[in-house]
Formats: structure tokens, sequence, C-alpha cells
């Protein structure tokens, strides 16, 4: 008879049986979010097909024009989540202020955040994007949600983890026991065991940053991408960057490589650069670092960061881990050879 293979659920239930402290309500809560993550895709994978390319109209909070894939994303998993009675809040990128749980769907113990859609710009030409999430465990007692609950640092993260609509859709995912992938087999509808304990190569020959800000950098970003360019002698790395984050830190955890989103002095609404810390570094930065790697604003870990905001904007380096130690070194003045 023809093994299915192991489906996510079944192996987020093995470790749970390991994790006296897990209870049934964190897998639950998992699962809902794969059901809405197995709706993205469908509209993903159609997305030429149905009124879902191109843009609302309308600027989200950070500004940026929304798409309507990124609505869409935004809708379902707010929708899905919001009833799923595990959560007592949830941020969105999309959202402007933290998105409260109605009495009537019940109150959990976990708070979810999640950029729906990512690399959006992306979507009418077809290249993938991806959906990031990570969760929290609430911190305070009694009703509803406090601010205590949402701006946690990125080290208290529960579990975290993408997925990525491309050639595949694939959900990566960490609960603290390493990052494990799983690719949907949509003859079933299920994710499959895949790319058990991911590990990243501790140096790598890749590095992804959009080089069209270069002379809004400082001097110190300026003679580190030179030095990945071989400017000094040394041999130079590929440059790859496609513009979806989630796509390009999937393909350097995989292959090994820094991905850097600088502050430059482009935009003075951004001053610390265009990532967010909650919905987009902090997640990246659980998995990068239980694949081996590590996550820097070119100061400081990322995960050590006590957030002030919850759409707050920092600056990135994240990848292989001996990639990231140089950034540092040379973010510090230090010209390493
Ligand atoms: P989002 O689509 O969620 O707004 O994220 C877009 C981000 C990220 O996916 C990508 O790395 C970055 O924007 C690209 O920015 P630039 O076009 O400025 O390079
Ligand atoms: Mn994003
Ligand atoms: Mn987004």
């Amino acid at each position: 008879m023809e093994q299915l293979g192991t489906t996510v659920i079944e192996y987020i239930l093995d470790e749970q049986a390991q994790a006296p402290e897990a209870t049934g309500a964190f897998t639950s809560l998992l699962s809902e979010l794969i059901v809405a993550a197995k709706i993205i895709a469908r509209e993903t994978r159609k997305a030429g097909l149905l009124d879902v390319l191109g843009s609302t109209g309308e600027r989200n909070v950070q500004g940026e024009r929304v798409q309507k894939l990124d609505d869409y994303g935004n809708n379902v998993i707010i929708s899905r989540m919001g009833n799923s009675g595990h959560l007592c809040a949830m941020v969105s990128e999309e959202v402007a202020d933290v998105i409260e749980i109605p009495d009537r769907y019940g109150q959990g113990n976990y708070v979810l955040v999640f950029d729906p859609v990512d690399g959006s710009s992306n979507i009418d030409a077809n290249v993938s994007i991806g959906t990031i999430f990570s969760i929290y465990r609430r911190v305070s007692e009694g009703e509803g949600y406090t601010m205590a609950d949402v701006l946690q640092p990125g080290r208290r993260q529960v579990a975290a983890g993408y997925i990525i609509y491309g050639s595949s859709t694939m959900l990566v995912y960490t609960a603290g026991n390493g990052v494990h992938g799983f690719t949907l087999d949509p003859s079933v509808g299920e994710f499959l065991l895949s790319h058990e304990n991911i590990r990243t190569p501790e140096r790598g020959k890749i590095f992804s940053v959009n080089e069209g800000n270069y002379y809004f950098w400082d001097d110190d970003v300026r003679a580190y991408v030179d030095h990945l360019k071989g400017k000094d002698g040394s041999k130079p790395y590929s440059s790859r960057y496609i513009g979806s984050l989630v796509a390009d830190f999937h393909r350097n955890l995989l292959y090994g490589g820094i991905f850097m989103y600088p502050a430059d002095g482009k935009d003075p609404r951004k001053p610390t650069g265009k990532l967010r810390l909650m919905c987009e570094c902090n997640p990246l930065a659980f998995v990068c670092e239980q694949a081996g790697g590590a996550a820097s604003t070119g100061g400081m870990r990322i995960l050590d960061l006590e957030p002030l905001d919850i759409h707050q904007r920092v600056p990135l380096y994240i990848g292989s881990k001996q990639d990231v130690e140089e950034a540092e070194a040379y973010l510090g003045g230090e010209r390493p050879q």
C-alpha cells in the first residue's frame, strides 16, 4: 500500500507528545493556521485567473500599496484564527492596531503575529511570495490582552515559520526543536514532511541585498558589500535578490549565505530600514537560529530586541552564522581580512 508520508499534524502531535508542557491548544492553533495557508495557497495558484491580482488602490498602515492578495490573505487568517479559541490577540502587518478577539469566540493563551502575504509587489509577476507567522504565549492573566502580551522579545516565541508559495507550496516551522519543512501534496491536500531538521551552512557563497540603495547606506555597510563583491581581492560571493523576503531567506537557509536589509537614509519615515521586527524579522530569526544560523540588526541579536511598537522596523542581517558575524564586524568599523 502506498505510504502517504508524515503529515505536519502527525509531526506536531509527535513533538507535543515529547513536550510535557505542550497542550493540545498549541497543536490545534497550528492546524488552524495550516488550513488558512492552504486557502491562501489555493488563491495564489489561481491568482492570474481571479480578481486577486493588482492593488486595491489603498495604502496600509505602512504607507504601502495594498495588493488584493494582501487583503485576501489578511482576511482569511483573521477570520479563521480569530475564532480558533486559542488566541488573546493578533498583530498583522496590514492592520494598524492590535486585533482583538471577540468574546463570542472564546479567548486563549497565545498571541499570533503575522505578515499575511510577504513579497506582495511580486504577485503580478508570478514570483514566489509567502506568509510569515510567529506565536507567543500570553504573559498576563484575565480577560483580553495587555501590551505586555504583544510586545514580547523574539526570544520568547514558542513557534514561528513561514509558508512559501513557490514552485511547490512549503511550510517551514520551528517550535524550538529544530526546523522542519513540509511540502504540500496537492493531490491529497496535506503538507508532508520533506525537509526534517534543516541546518543552514556555517558560511555561504550568496549575498542578498537591494543594491539600488547603495548610495543611501553608511560607509561600513558599503565596505561590507564591496568586500562580498571581491573589491578587496577576496573571492566574490554570488548576488541573488528576488525582492520577496521569504523566497530570498528560504534559498539562503538551504544553500547558505546572508540576506540584508540595511538601514538606509532613503525614506525619512523608515530610518531604521524597511523590514518589520515583529511580523518579519523575529519569526525568521527564530527559524534561522534553530537551523544553526544567526540574525542581527548589525549591532545586536534580533531576538533580544525589546519591541517598542508593533510595527517597529529594524535593519536585518540574517543567514549563515559566520557571514552574519563578519557583517557585524564590518558594521562595527572592523575590516577583517
Ligand atoms: P511585504 O510584501 O510583506 O510588504 O514585504 C516586502 C518586503 C520583503 O518581502 C522584501 O525583502 C522587501 O520588501 C523588498 O524591498 P525592496 O523592494 O525595497 O528591496
Ligand atoms: Mn513582508
Ligand atoms: Mn506583507
